[in-house]
């Protein structure tokens, strides 16, 4: 009904039961639109409080109008989504979504509004004050670590909030790479990590057809497509590197 049929890759980060998720993917790859699916199913629970924070609003602002739009797309398909507020202007930074499911014809218990509020790391005096359950940093490879350690952390302490990080890896990082990734990749419980290269989005775009699977040298990707849908997407120089090696080949044995 909302139109969205997750990628082999967003369907991991979304099964992922992790308190703190990293997506890291590249440009295209649908990491706000997934980070927007796993916000509404989040918003659609009862009284819970959700910030989309980036470096600006802008940023913030793509998982919020994936949110939105799908938040509409559900109402006309005739669900009785109970939409109390939606404020929705990037320019002023005001952005946020209200949903009220107080029962037997009252309004506006606290325990029943949930909301989505919209944030911009660069106004850190914005980021005081509540306690969320679920908080998004769009781009958070972005965020400096005085940002998380001053201001976001708290934000997810008393309610035991979750964390989800779609992003663009842009090399060095002080924040997210100790304080994420390494805890994922010991392999510490509340952590969760996904990386997905080219060949994910191209799987994703429906370019090739595959799946992933385990191997001994870590997760790896099987593509199945006709070989010349493979040569072609070889061919393309804009491909060119995704593949260290394209083909290992052996004589079968008698
Ligand atoms: N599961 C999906 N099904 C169809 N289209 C998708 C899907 N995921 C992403 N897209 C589309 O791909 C494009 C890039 O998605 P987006 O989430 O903005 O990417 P990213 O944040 O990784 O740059 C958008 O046009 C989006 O609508
Ligand atoms: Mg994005």
């Amino acid at each position: 009904m909302v139109g969205y049929e997750p990628t082999v890759g967003q369907w991991e980060f979304h099964r992922a039961k992790e308190r703190f998720r990293l997506l890291c993917a590249g440009a295209r790859f649908g990491k706000s639109m997934a980070g927007g699916h796993e916000i509404l199913w989040h918003l659609l629970m009862p009284g819970s409080h959700i910030w989309t924070a980036g470096p600006k609003y802008d940023q913030a602002s793509k998982e919020f109008r994936y949110c939105l739009d799908a938040l509409r797309k559900l109402k006309a398909g005739g669900l009785p989504i109970p939409i109390r507020r939606v404020v929705d202007n990037v320019l002023a930074g005001q952005m946020r979504i209200e949903l009220d499911f107080t029962p037997d014809g009252r309004e506006g218990d606290p325990e029943y509004v949930s909301f989505l509020q919209a944030k911009s790391w660069h106004e850190p005096d914005t980021l005081l004050g509540e306690e969320v359950d679920l908080l998004v940093l769009s781009e958070g490879a972005l965020c400096p670590r005085s940002v998380w350690d001053r201001y976001l952390r708290a934000r997810v302490g008393s309610r035991l909030g979750r964390v989800v990080v779609p992003t663009t890896p842009h090399g060095v990082d002080d924040f997210l790479y100790p304080l994420f990734y390494e805890p994922a990749m010991r392999g510490e419980k509340d952590y969760w990590c996904g990386q997905y290269g080219q060949i994910h989005q191209a799987i994703g775009q429906k370019v090739l057809r595959g799946s992933t699977v385990e191997t001994v040298e870590g997760a790896g990707v099987v593509v199945d497509s006709p070989m010349d849908q493979v040569f072609a997407y070889l061919d393309d120089p804009a491909n060119a590197d995704v593949f260290v090696e394209a083909a290992r080949y052996q004589r079968a044995g008698k």
